[in-house]
């Protein structure tokens, strides 16, 4: 068969094609429609994947027939190749016996919890793969955007490895896996980088009350500085990323600074000066060690 040919004879059978690429997607259940059950229902269903979810509430159910969500019925239980349970992590256990009887007896057990450990599996009846699936992504509502982001997985089968990796591409999200031994320290650092990070906006909108500026007015001057930040990050690394006194060796300002914040502001600036004196390794050894002391 010519090429042309053989482009005109699979054009023709593009729906029968495409039908057969869709059937070979896994066919996932999400249990509960939250902020990050209905995100990762909106962005498998716009990637072609055959997804139902399980909502709890009347309004859960709702908010699922207004963004045209279908609902999961009990052959979708039965079928599914992955239930993702996206409830909150104490409610695993308790989502899990509601739903497991429903399950096909091959059908893998997925959490989105980046603090949970596989073992939270542990009392499931049948012999199934577990995963876990954490998009490391501030989610506040169901329609937002999981493109771009990191997703860390952990899986307990190869084949479930390969189906959470495909899902991940599918949403547009950078796969990172993370060893179960190391699980909870690597939910420390994502936290430290965004809850953790709004909470030191909150020190730094603070520090801008003490000089006498309204709280609102200061966090609006803050938040570009602090996008500016990140992008030199970005952009340039950690390193060469940082800016301010330390890095400059400028010891007079950092001491002003100590002297004009009160002790719990003192304590989470000295803390987070000394870190930044490590990423500084070209400061004259006098001005490390002048700066050592006062950050001690
Ligand atoms: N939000 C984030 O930024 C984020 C990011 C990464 C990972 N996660 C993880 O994703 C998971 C879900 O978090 P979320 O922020 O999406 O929570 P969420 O918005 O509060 O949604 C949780 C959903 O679970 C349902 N639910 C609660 N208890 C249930 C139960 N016993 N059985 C069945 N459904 C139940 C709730 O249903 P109703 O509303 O219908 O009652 C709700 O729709 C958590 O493990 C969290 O750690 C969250």
């Amino acid at each position: 068969m010519s090429a042309t040919r053989r482009k005109a004879s699979r054009k023709s059978a593009s729906p029968k094609w495409r039908r057969r690429e869709r059937d070979a997607r896994p066919r996932i259940v999400l249990v509960g429609f939250g902020r990050v059950g209905g995100a990762l229902a909106l962005g498998l269903q716009a990637a072609g994947w055959p997804v139902s979810v399980l909502p709890r509430s009347a309004d859960s159910v709702r908010r699922a027939a207004t963004l045209r969500v279908p609902l999961a019925d009990h052959d979708a239980l039965r079928a599914a190749d992955v239930c993702v349970l996206a409830v909150p992590d104490g409610a695993v256990p308790r989502a899990l016996e509601l739903i497991e009887e429903d399950l096909g007896p091959s059908t893998a057990l997925v959490h989105c919890s980046g603090a949970l450990p596989l073992s939270v599996f542990k009392d499931a009846k049948a012999k199934r793969p577990f995963g876990s699936f954490h998009p490391l992504a501030a989610v506040s509502d169901a329609r937002d955007d999981l493109s771009g982001h990191a997703v860390a997985l952990a899986s307990t089968d190869k084949a479930l490895g390969a189906t959470l990796w495909k899902m991940a591409l599918a949403l547009r999200l950078e796969p990172l896996e993370v060893p179960e031994t190391g699980r909870a320290a690597y939910h420390a650092g994502a936290v430290l980088s965004a809850g953790l990070l709004v909470a030191l906006a909150d020190a730094a909108v603070s520090a801008l009350e003490e000089a006498g500026l309204e709280r609102d007015a200061a966090l609006k001057a803050l938040l570009p500085l602090m996008r500016s930040a990140l992008r030199g990050v970005e952009s340039r690394g950690l390193e060469r990323g940082l800016t301010g006194p330390v890095v400059r060796g400028d010891v007079g300002v950092v001491q002003a600074h100590l002297e004009a914040l009160p002790p719990e502001l003192g304590a989470v600036y000295r803390l987070l000066s000394r870190r930044a004196l490590k990423l500084a390794p070209t400061l004259p050894p006098e001005t490390r060690a002048a700066l050592e002391r006062l950050l001690m």
